[in-house]
């Protein structure tokens, strides 16, 4: 059941803390974490790690070169492991089939060759990125047409959901762990030994078991729950603010409903910005895996289920743009020339993240208007604000930015 070596493939705001913290919990086995690009495992081996979470600076250097690796030499981690985690970002699809919508999986498809095209021993491979449903059999088909005489994987599920800003917290004490795998003995076999590390820390009644597909499903399900819930109170939102109803009052009564609960409604300081009404969600995840279903359920010809989460990324945009309009009414309906100060650029306090930042388009709307920008993020560096600024996706002008 145990195992001595662990390679985690994408040092990223999932692999980098999550195997910090196993390498944490369990000393007696050994964490490599290898990437791509060398600019982000030299951070993670210096003073200033890539990515800003509470906590983490601490636990990654009390075990950082005694039982936890950051590397580029991705061949030997791979060789070494008894099981290798993919951790590579999944993000949607810029061109092509399902553009705008499905997850593009050419870095998952690019760590399966590389694990198939080097490893020499039998592995378990763990697809701990977002995926759609179905790919970890596309990981197995790979693996398995490409495996060497002697070698054999088994592929889990596990999928990660911690959330940015609290992710050492996250990690420490999660909700639940899920791994889902293959209904057999191997496939047991294997779940036993990824439990195995979890069970380092995490209760056992915590850690639970099911097959691939519902696992990979109740990640895109906890995601596409979590942001209908804020999209169900910025709603709320607008209503508000055409009844002279406050949104807070209206939050806090609905959620002392014990079947419906607060989280994620009523404002507190110990909850994430999106944790009220707001601009609406951001972030790397939300969008991404709501759309992710989005196409999953056209595919599976569910029209009306595709609707109905597709409106959950209606009300976000609704609510982004509608929070700039009201800027723009209370400034005489005119920005322009104005100089208007943005405070915060990432997509919610404690990360320096900006991916798909609600103020990324709050900001490009009133640039379009003529308004003069100044934007203060301490997490955020100058730079990093141009290039989202100017994304092709934001931004057709470059020049604009
Ligand atoms: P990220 O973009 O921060 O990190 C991914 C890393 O993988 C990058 O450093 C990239 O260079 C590396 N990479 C890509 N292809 C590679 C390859 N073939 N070999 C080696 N390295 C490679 O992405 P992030 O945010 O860590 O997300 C990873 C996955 O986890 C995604 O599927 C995401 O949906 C999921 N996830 C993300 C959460 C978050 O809060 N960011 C939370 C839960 C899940």
């Amino acid at each position: 059941m145990s195992l001595k070596s662990i390679c985690c493939i994408g040092a990223g705001y999932v692999g980098g803390p999550t195997c910090s913290v196993i390498a944490y919990r369990c000393p007696d086995i050994k964490v490599t974490v290898v990437d791509l690009s060398v600019e982000r495992i030299t951070q993670w081996n210096s003073d200033v790690l890539p990515i800003f979470e509470p906590g983490l600076d601490d636990i990654v250097k009390s075990v950082r070169n005694k039982n936890l690796f950051f590397s580029t030499d991705i061949t030997a981690a791979i060789n070494e492991a008894d099981l290798i985690f993919i951790c590579v970002n999944t993000p949607t699809k810029s061109y092509g089939l399902g553009k705008g919508r499905a997850a593009d999986l050419k870095y998952i498809e690019s760590a399966a060759r590389m694990i198939a095209d080097v490893a020499s021993q039998s592995k378990i491979v763990v697809e701990k990125s977002t995926v759609p449903v179905k790919a970890a059999e596309s990981i197995s088909n790979i693996l398995r047409a490409n495996q060497k005489p002697g070698v054999k994987y088994q592929v889990l599920s596990n999928p990660e959901f911690l959330a940015e800003g609290t992710a050492v917290k996250d990690l420490l004490n999660p909700d639940r762990v899920l791994i889902g795998g293959e209904q057999n003995h191997d496939g047991q076999q294997a779940i036993a030994t990824l439990a195995w590390v979890y069970k380092h820390w995490v209760p056992e009644d915590n850690v639970i078991t099911m097959n691939t597909w519902s696992s990979e499903l109740s990640k895109l399900a906890a995601n596409a729950f979590l942001a209908q819930r804020i999209s169900s109170i910025n709603a709320m939102s607008a209503v508000c603010e055409y009844t002279g109803a406050d949104v807070s009052e209206v939050a806090h009564a609905v959620g002392m409903d014990s079947r419906i609960g607060n989280k994620f409604l009523k404002a507190s300081v110990d909850e994430p910005v999106i944790g009220k009404a707001s601009i609406g969600f951001g972030g790397s995840c939300f969008q991404k895996d709501v759309l992710n279903l989005v196409y999953l359920c056209e595919c599976l010809n569910l029209p009306e289920v595709a609707d109905y989460w597709q409106q959950v990324i209606n009300i976000n945009e609704y609510q982004r743009r509608r929070f700039a309009n009201r800027i723009i009414q209370c400034l005489f309906n005119t920005v322009t020339n104005k100089k208007i100060a943005i405070f915060g650029f990432s997509f919610k306090k404690d990360t320096g993240d900006t991916r798909e930042s609600a103020a990324i388009y709050v900001v490009k709307y009133l640039l379009e208007e003529g308004a003069h920008i100044r934007i203060y993020d301490p997490k955020v560096e100058t730079e990093q604000m141009f290039r989202e600024l100017t994304h092709p996706s934001i931004s057709d002008d470059p020049e604009k930015g």
